[in-house]
């Protein structure tokens, strides 16, 4: 109860200053909203991937629900299709496909800001009030921490936000040893049940990433841990840290604060030297207040990640109307800059996924939210049957520039499957030495998307069988080498293992085609490779699918596609 009436005394008298400041601001945004108006044809642009009508965009920040609507922050340019001038826009929606744009949150307006509003997390209150932490950088150029609040909670579009006027909460000093360039992106808080908050700040010593934990009874005064939450050596600077709970043996979702027997716990991490995610499942200590990740996991680059293809700067929340933990990720770019300047945007965010432990424990498994669903038109089912070695087969019917498909492959032979050297163990190296055009025994086998009519350009996504040791192998790829006849692209071939028997289930893959990305999904959801390709013939109508069996054997299959309408983005 301290913890309320400290926090009303708190809103009381901050309201009061936060009129003029809001006012004054407001004038200084309207400046900077003059922008280059975009070139004519845009062939990239998407249908129903999250993005603005133009300029630059990043990290998703402080997505939540509140009052059954969903609402998203993202790091945004107001003047340009390369990063800088960053504030917090700000998009509604009801069901995380329609979004509706409001006027940006929070945007430069008080010293603790003035150089920049960087990324930040949402705390949901025990009495529903939303609060944002964010990271501030000061008139020194300083990483520090900021609070803010909304200004009218009977609004439920949240419009304005109002800034503590005891901003920065949280600052690197001489005496606390935060490195005043490396400290950045607070997480969720969560209450533990000795009534503290506490939250973490991605930070690194040296070259050893670091999770800096603070803690506070009142949200405002915030202390320094001596000790980190965590902490792995070589992994450079942690970005966009994210800490939560997962239920063991459900796909249910629960609040950041929730501890105990019944969950695990994940810590997420995105490297700035590699720009991947990693993260490790473990156990969360309260009366330590560390976190330990179970034995086996790998605490490095080379660990688990949500998408082994474009894919950063990820973050999740709490979705209490419906009871699920939702992921959203920021998808970069693999054109140049020049290319970006040139159609006047940078930046898309991945469809929102659905996250839950496997029943293994040892990973995550992640799916589209349902609500994509409702975007479906046209549907063409093709029945099981059997496409052979050296084969493919079109899909037609679908627009295959827009579009979500589901296919399931069955294989019999499976004794026809090459032997893995031991020496493959990096799944993306493997992918590249063995592309789509590389004759296997049991695969590749797989999609061709955003193909053109004689196949000049087409984007691969399929499996390839290998026995291992003691099991099958299952290595999925997503082949972006003959993507586009445009040479100036990252073309980057991206690899992961699927922890799938293929003795047991057959091998699913679905993708989510959207003009320049192929969101691609395998084995349900245990693994995932986002790639941005900008073809140069296979656009718009001229876009075609196909199944393709590339390996000496046969292999059965059956697919649904779906077109998919135009969702509105804004
Ligand atoms: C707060 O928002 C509600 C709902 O939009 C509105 O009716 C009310 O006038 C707002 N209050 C203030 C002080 O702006
Ligand atoms: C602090 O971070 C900056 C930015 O990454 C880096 O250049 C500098 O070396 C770091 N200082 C220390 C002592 O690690
Ligand atoms: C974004 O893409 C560009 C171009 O491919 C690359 O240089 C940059 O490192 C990428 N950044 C991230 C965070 O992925
Ligand atoms: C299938 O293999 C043949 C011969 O190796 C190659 O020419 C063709 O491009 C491959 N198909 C795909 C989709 O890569």
């Amino acid at each position: 109860m301290a913890i309320s009436s400290a926090w009303l005394v708190f809103c009381f008298l901050f309201l009061r200053h936060a009129v003029v400041e809001l006012e004054a601001s407001h004038h200084v945004y309207r400046n900077l909203q003059v922008s280059s108006s975009p070139s004519e044809h845009q062939p990239y642009r998407t249908s129903y991937h999250f993005q603005p009508p133009q300029n630059w965009i990043n990290d998703p920040n402080g997505p939540m629900i509140y009052r059954g609507l969903y609402h998203l922050f993202y790091q945004y340019n107001p003047k340009g299709a390369v990063w800088g001038n960053i504030v917090w826009a700000h998009s509604t929606s009801t069901d995380l496909v329609n979004w509706t744009p409001h006027e940006p949150a929070i945007y430069p307006s008080q010293p603790s800001d003035i150089n920049g509003c960087w990324s930040g997390s949402t705390t949901i209150l025990p009495w529903g009030t939303p609060v944002f932490l964010y990271t501030g950088i000061d008139p020194q150029n300083h990483q520090v921490q900021n609070l803010a609040i909304p200004k009218n909670l009977s609004d439920p579009y949240l419009r304005e936000w109002v800034k503590s006027p005891k901003n920065p909460l949280m600052a690197p000093t001489s005496a606390n040893q935060i490195n005043s360039s490396s400290f950045r992106d607070p997480t969720s808080a969560w209450l533990g049940p000795d009534g503290t908050w506490r939250v973490i700040i991605g930070s690194k010593r040296h070259t050893r990433g670091l999770a800096i934990l603070y803690r506070s009874k009142d949200f405002i005064r915030w202390v320094k841990s001596q000790h980190p939450l965590h902490s792995a050596k070589d992994t450079g600077m942690w970005e966009c840290p994210d800490f939560f709970p997962v239920m063991v043996n459900s796909k249910l979702g629960v609040d950041t604060s929730i501890m105990g027997p019944d969950v695990k716990h994940v810590l997420k991490v995105s490297l700035d030297d590699t720009k991947h995610e990693y993260y490790t499942i473990g156990t969360y200590n309260l009366g330590k207040d560390i976190y330990v990740p179970d034995k086996g996991q790998v605490d490095s680059d080379s660990g688990l990640r949500y998408d082994y293809g474009k894919y950063y700067a990820s973050k999740t929340f709490f979705d209490s109307a419906k009871n699920r933990r939702i992921l959203l990720g920021w998808i970069n770019e693999s054109s140049s800059v020049a290319d970006d300047i040139k159609k006047g945007w940078s930046g898309v965010h991945a469809i929102p996924r659905t996250l839950w432990l496997d029943t293994s424990g040892k990973q995550l498994v992640q799916w589209p939210i349902r609500e994509i669903e409702k975007l479906r038109g046209h549907e063409v089912h093709l029945p099981k049957q059997v496409l052979e070695g050296g084969s493919a087969l079109e899909v037609s019917g679908v627009t295959a520039v827009q579009a979500d498909v589901e296919v399931s492959f069955g294989i019999s032979e499976l004794e026809k499957a090459e032997m893995l050297n031991p020496s493959w163990t990096n799944p993306q190296v493997l992918c590249s030495k063995k592309g789509a055009s590389v004759k296997g025994g049991l695969g590749p086998f797989g999609l061709l998307v955003l193909a053109s009519k004689g196949l000049q350009e087409y984007t691969a996504v399929f499996f390839r069988i290998f026995k291992g040791q003691d099991k099958y192998v299952v290595l999925m790829c997503s082949d972006q080498s003959r993507s586009s006849l445009n040479n100036d692209n990252d073309k980057t071939n991206y690899g992961a293992f699927l922890e799938v028997d293929p003795s047991r289930e057959k091998l699913s893959l679905r993708s989510l085609i959207d003009h320049s990305i192929v969101e691609s999904f395998g084995g349900k959801g245990k693994a995932c490779i986002t790639a941005r390709v900008y073809p140069t013939l296979a656009i718009d109508d001229k876009a075609h699918l196909h199944v393709f069996n590339n390996g000496t054997e046969n292999v059965q299959f059956t697919v649904s596609a779906w077109s998919m309408k135009k969702a509105h983005l804004s």
